[in-house]
């Protein structure tokens, strides 16, 4: 089965074209194209959701175009070439939320009104479960992985922060999560306190490398709690203290509270996940989202599990395929290919699990 997967919710405009066999245990990427508005947003140090809205008008159908057009099969595997043949495509997935309404609209309607002409059936896909089957992703130099259930997915995005146990892919529980900012959010805001540039995340991991560890300690907020619940506004209120008090900030002051607050979120998320993977058996870790790229949250994942000699292996998508884009949303699909009627398919950008 092939799906043309397109994805809008936020500042970037995505189509993707992925295969799935059903008795794989894994998704084919075919082509994957994403145009992002980030760096409209980056000058006002945050996503002004007019502007995105108007970017994604700007981007969908050529990125949709270029996404067919690009798409290339192996040629071992005996499959002739799909470039620009609609026909061969089986269905349209969309992400449908959660998200931002005018960006959202604009793929859904667009999806929508290709599913008509084409007549394809379309898949309505939420955008979080989409961040966590990025993880089911195979390009063609990399080797199909097995990931074992029940496995539990931290999804750690710009909007959420989320633990969702799956024990197949046909049922997902949602078993804790943040009470008020994200993960990806606190490194955002803090990233501003920093005068860092925007998105707050990869900027706050690259001046850490120049970080001299133990020159600030910020809580770890919840860490000790026996739920599997998670706060970040408290982190982000003792550094803006802390920078009010010392004032005027110099380079190396900036990357080592960079390396502290990291560390803080990073030991959070790792402790309570690996806490809520013993207690479900999980038998994987898959992350996901956009603070999944980071690779001292991957480091401490596996550092963390071979020190406990924890039987948990753990996935992380590609970089690329952890920040938005719409291949995840076609994993998704190809695993869950439950088309519903076009005239059924709305945007809902408070959509959650
Ligand atoms: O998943 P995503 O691309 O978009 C949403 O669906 O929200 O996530 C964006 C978030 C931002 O908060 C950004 O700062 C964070 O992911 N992020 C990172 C890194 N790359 C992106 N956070 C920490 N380290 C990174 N390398
Ligand atoms: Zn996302």
């Amino acid at each position: 089965m092939k799906i043309l997967a397109i994805q809008t919710s936020c500042d970037e405009t995505a189509a993707a074209i992925i295969s799935k066999v059903p008795q794989e245990n894994y998704v084919k990427l075919l082509s994957n194209i994403v145009a992002s508005s980030l760096t409209l947003h980056s000058k006002t140090g945050g996503i002004v959701p007019e502007i995105a809205a108007r970017e994604q008008v700007r981007y969908i159908i050529p990125v949709i175009k270029k996404a067919i057009e690009n798409c290339k099969l192996s040629r071992r595997s005996g499959i002739p070439q799909l470039a620009g043949k609609i026909e061969e495509i089986d269905a349209i997935a969309v992400t449908v939320g959660p998200g931002l309404i005018g960006s959202l609209l604009v793929g859904v309607e667009t999806a929508k009104t290709l599913a008509y002409l084409w007549k394809k059936p379309i898949i309505p896909v939420n955008h979080l479960l989409g961040h966590i089957y990025a993880n089911w992703l195979t390009t063609k130099d990399q080797r199909p992985k097995t990931i074992d259930f029940p496995a539990l997915a931290l999804l750690v995005s710009g909007g959420h922060t989320d633990l969702v146990l799956l024990k197949n892919h046909k049922n997902t529980k949602w078993i804790g999560g943040t009470l008020d900012d994200a993960a990806g959010e606190a490194f955002d805001k803090v990233g501003r306190l920093l005068n860092l540039p925007y998105p707050g995340g990869p900027a706050i991991e690259k001046v850490s490398e120049r970080g001299i560890a133990g020159r600030f300690t910020f809580p770890r907020p919840m860490l000790g709690s026996l739920d599997f619940y998670f706060s970040f506004s408290g982190l982000k209120a003792a550094v803006s203290r802390e920078v009010l008090k010392l004032g005027k900030l110099d380079e190396q002051q900036i990357a080592d509270i960079a390396l502290a607050v990291q560390k803080s979120i990073v030991e959070v998320l790792v402790r309570k996940t690996l806490k809520a993977a013993l207690k479900h058996n999980a038998r994987s870790i898959l992350l996901g989202g956009g603070v999944a790229a980071n690779q001292t949250l991957r480091d401490r994942f596996e550092l963390e599990i071979e020190n406990f000699k924890l039987k948990i292996k753990l996935f992380a998508p590609s970089k690329s395929l952890c920040t938005d884009n719409a291949a995840m949303i076609g994993a998704y699909a190809g695993f869950n290919p439950k088309p519903i009627d076009w005239k059924n398919i709305t945007a809902n950008p408070e959509l959650y699990f």
